[in-house]
């Protein structure tokens, strides 16, 4: 089989993919998948992108930021997103202190995620302080998507999650970031949480597609949370969430009907429980029958 396609109809999506769908104004999609039945959901319904992101320790190990999840923690929830992705491009998020400290840790760990879990990219967080460590990811074969503007990682730093780009140094400084990593070769670019304006600048300036949240309309693609976009989250959310459905509501219904079945003795019913084969039955209604006669 060829490493471009999976076997069916759906052509396999590559770094090269995204790269073309930018010259022809394609827009990409991508969503964040934690889990394998998420993760077969969101490939099968036809989205480019896939990342298990490190918004797993928030939406689903309940910390309330990104810091304290670990590679192995990433990493095992990347393998459990391979089994399920065929056709998606598959992106692991590098945890916050897997790439802070050398681009030596940054490509050890960052190659953990290709030899052990199966993605075909990272993504780090970051502007010209990373260009080291995205060159040396790319000496080392590993494709890099960036992410700046509000970088959930640097939430002490920047003193809370802030929407960036507000000034015009902040503005220079962001395109100065987004233009070394699109020197550095990252093969796609996160923008969050920044100004449609600035967005728009940097998606015109930079050859790699930027993908959006929180960004407007004019970035080449758009990335959301799942949980977000489900409505499986407990804060309100951001101003540039838009909830397709409501599975909360939905799963907190099914639980109470659950519960209310059993405590009410409606669950199970005959019809969802296993029965004897008809000879069994009959000998085990003889054996029971002497007994009573014995007794
Ligand atoms: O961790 C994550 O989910 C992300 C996306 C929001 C881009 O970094």
């Amino acid at each position: 089989m060829s490493i471009t396609s999976i076997g069916d109809s759906r052509p396999k999506i590559t770094t090269a993919t995204l790269a073309e769908r930018k010259s022809k104004r394609q827009p990409i999609t991508c969503l964040t998948a934690y889990d394998y039945a998420t993760a077969r959901l969101v490939d099968e319904a036809g989205i480019d992108i896939i990342l298990v992101g490190d918004s797993l320790a928030q939406v689903v190990l309940g910390y309330d930021s990104t810091l304290p999840v670990t590679v192995d923690e990433m990493l095992h929830h990347t393998r459990a997103v391979r089994r399920a992705v065929k056709r998606a491009l598959l992106v692991a998020d590098m945890p916050y202190g897997s790439y802070h400290t050398s681009p030596e840790d940054a490509v050890r760990n960052a190659a953990r995620f290709l030899k052990e879990a199966g993605a075909e990219a990272v993504k780090l967080e970051g502007g010209e302080k990373r260009i080291d460590h995205v060159r040396r990811l790319i000496d080392a074969e590993i494709p890099v998507m960036g992410h700046i503007g509000l970088t959930p990682q640097s939430v002490h730093a920047m003193g809370g999650y802030k929407v960036q780009g507000k000034t015009l140094s902040a503005v220079e400084q962001l395109m100065r970031d987004a233009v070394a990593l699109d020197q550095a070769g990252v093969f796609s670019l996160v923008l969050e949480g920044i100004p449609r304006e600035v967005a728009a600048m940097i998606t015109e300036e930079v050859s790699a597609p930027t993908i959006g949240i929180g960004a407007g309309p004019d970035c080449d693609g758009q990335v959301l949370v799942i949980h977000d976009l489900i409505g499986l989250t407990f804060n309100p959310p951001a101003k540039f969430v838009r909830r397709y459905a409501e599975a909360g509501t939905l799963i907190s219904e099914a639980i109470e009907m659950f519960r209310r079945d059993v405590v009410e003795g409606n669950y199970p019913s005959d019809s969802e429980s296993y029965h004897l084969p008809k000879d069994t039955g009959a000998a085990l209604d003889a054996i029971q029958e002497r007994k009573r006669a014995m007794s």
